[in-house]
């Protein structure tokens, strides 16, 4: 599933101005499903206009490098392999341990080369790597959603033309959850930024038709810097509660990989006492739903974000206050001018 881009010469323009604007910033972006990282796999994915070679090593460690061999430039994404703890150069078969320096060759001692490294981190069966633009070591960590074991089982993603700015920015967004989702909105907690994140709780429900306005459900919203939203919906009556993901990487400038993924788990384990087999896939079915209810919701907002440019400047209106702080929030993760 994707979103059609339009392509038009303003609209470029527009992307233009973006990158001149905003720079890719600093923090944690989802690359990979850890299920997709088997050990022993090597995954080539996009960050910051960049190549990052990902893979796994036979003990379960994940390992994130620069793509290009020091010793002749080869793409260790492009047939490299991991042996023996080590990844394996597919030019001329160096080795490189996990910290990165080369441990071995095929026909005599290691060169004194190292391979360039990311921080990376798993969470809730999510990879994510670290990205500042003076290389500079994580200043904050992604916090793990309550139950690690709490993995999605359902995805979705797209290509987005937009600034991932600019996506995070719609959950601070307000005003337009009426006019684009069609929703109406209680705010139960206005937005608190707390340091690399930002929270803030809502009441959401259908605004039409008109027998479906007294569904209601609690949204808890959690920013994790620019990458990571995640949103948790209790379901008390039945005792589950739906996590979501919208997980936003930049890939090049004005460019967004937009990944959508959710995980249905208990709130109290005793309540489904004695339905265990039915737990599963009931709770696989949740996940599907809500899925496609927001990739629905999410549609909306892609064709916005396709179409639109960055305003630096916004001239916000009363009940605009959340994207003034978000404003604000943003510019920790820039590098100071
Ligand atoms: S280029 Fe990697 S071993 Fe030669
Ligand atoms: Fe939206």
């Amino acid at each position: 599933m994707g979103a059609e881009l339009p392509e038009s010469r303003s609209r470029r323009r527009a992307v233009d101005e973006g990158e001149r604007e905003l720079p890719c910033p600093n923090g944690w972006f989802f690359l990979a499903l850890s299920k997709e990282l088997a050990p022993g796999r090597v995954l080539t994915r996009r960050l910051a206009d960049e190549d990052v070679v990902i893979y796994r090593t036979h003990d379960g460690r994940p390992h994130a490098v620069r793509p290009y061999c020091p010793h002749l430039g080869a793409h260790l994404g492009a047939g490299g392999t991991v042996r023996d703890g080590n990844l394996v150069c597919p030019f001329h078969g160096f080795a490189f341990a996990p910290d990165g320096t080369c441990a071995s060759t095929p026909d005599g001692p290691p060169p004194r080369a190292r391979l360039e490294r990311h921080t990376i981190r798993e969470r809730n069966g999510l990879v994510f790597v670290w990205y500042a633009s003076d290389g500079s070591s994580p200043t904050w960590e992604i916090p793990e959603t309550a139950g690690a074991g709490v993995t999605p089982t359902a995805f979705w993603s797209t290509e987005v033309q937009a600034h991932v700015q600019e996506l995070t920015e719609n959950t601070l967004d307000l005003r337009h959850l009426p006019v684009v989702h069609h929703v109406r909105l209680r705010v139960l907690a206005p937005s608190r930024a707390e340091g690399p994140c930002v929270h803030t709780r809502l009441r959401l429900g259908p605004a039409r038709p008109a027998v479906l306005r007294k569904f209601q459900l609690d949204h808890a919203f959690l920013l994790a810097g620019m990458g990571c939203l995640r949103i948790e919906q209790p379901l008390r009556p039945i005792g589950l509660v739906i996590f979501t993901w919208a997980l936003h990487t930049p890939t090049a400038p004005g460019r967004t990989r937009l990944v959508l993924a959710t995980a249905c788990a208990e709130l109290h384990r005793s309540r489904f006492a004695g339905m265990s087999l039915l737990r599963r896939p009931l709770c696989r079915a949740l996940a599907r739903v809500l899925l496609w209810i927001s990739v629905a919701q999410v549609q909306g907002d892609v064709r916005i974000w396709n179409a639109k440019r960055y305003e630096p400047r916004p001239r916000l209106a009363a009940g605009d206050e959340s994207i003034g702080l978000y404003r604000h929030w943003v510019r920790q993760f820039y590098p100071t001018p």
